[in-house]
């Protein structure tokens, strides 16, 4: 089980520290948070859990969670934004997980959006989920789920997905690993909050990009096409030259990778 007060001395001082919380089994961290935000809860809740039994994943996707092996966290924010920057608060995230998997020599890279592999391997995926508020205004849940300690995966993902265990070698400590996470968030976010944009990540987003100088596929509704990642533009979208020079910035949902993962 996730050691509540060890996360609790790990955190003091940190902006989420009081408000992480430790769950057994829960259907969906994600539906914990909510749960929470329509009772009023303020930002920065966090609540974990050891196990889920409906760990929801992207485009209707589920998250398979095991008990005591990986992380799964949702926070809530109730960011003075638009629902445009909702793309780009998901990034913020995979940029602290990143620098959290760093910490551990590990060299973890954010495949454009949000998803953070090593060695071609997904190793994290985020859920960013926004409701509105009955005030008008709206609340975002940011759930991350990570593969820390897990060693071995059902078929349908055993060619993507990797964890920090197998990438490393050994078991990696739960709790050391959240709160830095959690401490790196808050910096990102602090600094978003500031520009309400990704001026101030930007250069470290694009240090982690694994497609950065690859060649990408742009599943365009109007066309498919080919051209190089070059970045980011500073508010999230990849930045892709095409064979003839231009540039064009693309959405999130409409790109894919090619030809060095097996999952796209
Ligand atoms: C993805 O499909 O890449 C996103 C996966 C997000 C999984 C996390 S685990 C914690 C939180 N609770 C959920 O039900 N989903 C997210």
């Amino acid at each position: 089980m996730l050691d509540q007060k060890k996360l609790d001395s790990l955190l003091a001082g940190c902006r989420f520290w009081e408000k992480v919380q430790c769950f057994e089994t829960v259907d969906s961290t994600n539906l914990i948070v909510k749960d929470w935000a329509r009772q009023g809860a303020e930002e920065g809740r966090c609540a974990v859990a050891e196990a889920q039994t409906a760990g929801r994943g992207r485009r209707g996707r589920s998250w398979i969670s095991p008990p005591g092996e990986n992380l799964y966290f949702s926070i809530l924010l109730r960011p003075q934004a638009e629902a445009s920057h909702v793309a780009m608060i998901t990034l913020l995230m995979a940029i602290a997980v990143t620098q959290g998997v760093r910490e551990l020599h590990l060299d973890a890279k954010i495949k454009w959006p949000n998803d953070v592999v090593i060695n071609g391997k997904k190793i994290c995926g985020i859920l960013t989920e926004m409701y509105q508020s009955a005030a008008g205004s709206f609340f975002l849940v940011i759930g991350t789920g990570i593969n820390v300690n897990q060693k071995e995966f059902p078929e349908e993902v055993k060619k993507t997905a990797g964890s920090l265990a197998l990438e490393l070698g050994a078991d990696v400590d739960r709790e050391v690993l959240l709160a830095s996470v959690l401490r790196h968030f808050s910096d990102c976010y602090d600094s978003f909050l500031e520009t309400m944009d990704l001026s101030g990540q930007k250069e470290l987003y694009e240090s982690f990009l694994v497609n950065k100088g690859r060649v990408v596929e742009v599943l365009d509704p109007k066309g498919e096409w080919q051209g190089t990642a070059i970045g980011i533009e500073k508010t999230g979208e990849l930045l892709v030259q095409r064979k003839d020079g231009s540039v064009e910035a693309v959405y999130a949902g409409e790109v894919s990778v090619r030809g060095i993962y097996g999952y796209v």
